[in-house]
């Protein structure tokens, strides 16, 4: 394969001296805004400059990981050592998991409802109105039907709601796309809760997909968490890689029993491979990089990082309090919610709201002071908008 420096000897120019300012100048934002961004479950704490090299080439894991491809500039050996690992986490034995690197939590939810439609073409897709805004796009996208649940006020989804709802439609087989931590509260659906109604009602045949886009990383390493893995019984699960790992660029994993991805399989000549996955070419970088956090930090290291962001979780949570702001936490979670503070506030921190709820989420990257500047802007745009009291609703 060519160089890229030979190509820039065959004539590739070099940037100007504007185009580089302006490289310059991107770069001086993006480390700006990493100063307040508070409010998203992105760990920025990384270095992958030991895989530079790699994006010298044409890297693509074309279609299916586990199947040998005739495009062989990819990954896919990395990619498979990297859903081991995951598989082991999430409780799933090596010879009944199938998965995939995915572009983020997103195409993993996607790729698990479509799964239960291709089982069940006629199932009922039940999910919490706490559930993340992407969900109900992807099943127009798939044209599944879909009852939204009431969420309780935590944000974990209304067993009654569900149980009922479950009952009035026992015809038709249920998909339960649970959450295993939303995106407002970080709640936890009980997925053994989820099962008794199931078999309560005598249900034959269900599926359960679980969004754990952040909480599939640090439930694992939490001692006394709650069980929501393939050992308490769901069909598949969708985690992000750039949410508690942290990446440059979006990924995932999305990891499925076997023996449902196997009726869904084509092969495909052009790539020499199997089309299971739902985007043809896929990022090669990815694995890579979430091998090399695997590798270099460890369950040990991802131990020790859960351990310090809920600890941080905890302090802000202490330290709001103490202003007198009524901050809370559902057990388990990074996620310190509170009520929606001013404009001004959202925008110098970046902060996500949702009604009447704003939150931040204490990843490895947010630091104490980081915690306190934000409680004291909070305080003090309150007092000068409406006064404390205004706050504790
Ligand atoms: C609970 C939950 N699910 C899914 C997503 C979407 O994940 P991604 O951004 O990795 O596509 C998010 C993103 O914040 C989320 O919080």
């Amino acid at each position: 394969m060519v160089e890229a420096t030979e190509l820039r000897v065959a004539g590739e120019a070099a940037l100007s001296a504007e185009d580089q300012r302006r490289l310059e100048q991107m770069l001086q934002y993006i480390r700006a805004q990493a100063e307040t961004f508070i409010g998203y479950p992105c760990n920025g704490y990384f270095d992958y400059s030991a895989l530079h090299e790699f994006l010298k080439y044409p890297v693509n894991n074309v279609g299916d990981p586990f199947a040998p491809c005739t495009y062989r500039v990819h990954t896919r050996e990395i990619e498979r050592e990297v859903l081991a690992w995951f598989a082991e986490l999430t409780h799933i034995p090596p010879s009944d998991y199938w998965g995939y690197v995915t572009n983020g939590g997103t195409e993993g939810n996607i790729y698990g409802l479509f799964l239960a439609r291709e089982l069940f073409p006629q199932g009922l897709v039940y999910y919490s109105e706490d559930t993340h805004y992407s969900v109900a796009k992807n099943l127009r996208v798939l044209n599944m039907k879909h009852i939204m649940i009431r969420s309780q006020p935590n944000g974990e989804i209304d067993y009654d709601d569900l149980y009922e709802t479950i009952r009035i439609h026992r015809d038709v087989p249920p998909i339960i796309f649970a959450n295993i931590g939303t995106t407002m509260t970080e709640a936890i659906d009980d997925i053994v809760r989820i099962r008794k109604i199931l078999s309560d009602l005598a249900i034959p045949e269900s599926y359960i997909h679980c969004d754990a886009a952040l909480s599939g990383m640090t439930l694992p390493f939490i001692d006394g968490a709650p069980l929501y893995d393939f050992r308490a019984g769901i069909d598949s699960i969708s985690i992000s890689g750039h949410k508690f790992i942290g990446s440059p660029m979006p990924c995932g994993i999305v990891l499925a029993k076997k023996r449902y991805v196997e009726r869904i399989a084509r092969s495909i000549e052009y790539i020499g491979t199997l089309d299971t996955t739902l985007t043809g070419s896929r990022n090669g970088i990815a694995p890579l990089i979430l091998w090399y956090a695997i590798r270099t930090r460890g369950a040990d290291g991802f131990r020790r990082e859960v351990a310090d962001c809920l600890e941080k979780a905890r302090y802000a949570v202490e330290r709001f309090r103490a202003r007198g702001i009524e901050a809370w936490r559902n057990p388990f979670a990074v996620t310190v919610v509170f009520p929606r503070p001013p404009e001004v506030v959202l925008e110098k921190w970046q902060i996500a709201v949702h009604r009447n709820r704003a939150h931040i989420i204490t990843m490895q990257t947010v630091r104490r002071e980081q915690i306190d500047a934000v409680i004291d802007d909070v305080v003090a745009s309150c007092e000068a908008a409406a006064g404390p009291a205004e706050i504790k609703g």
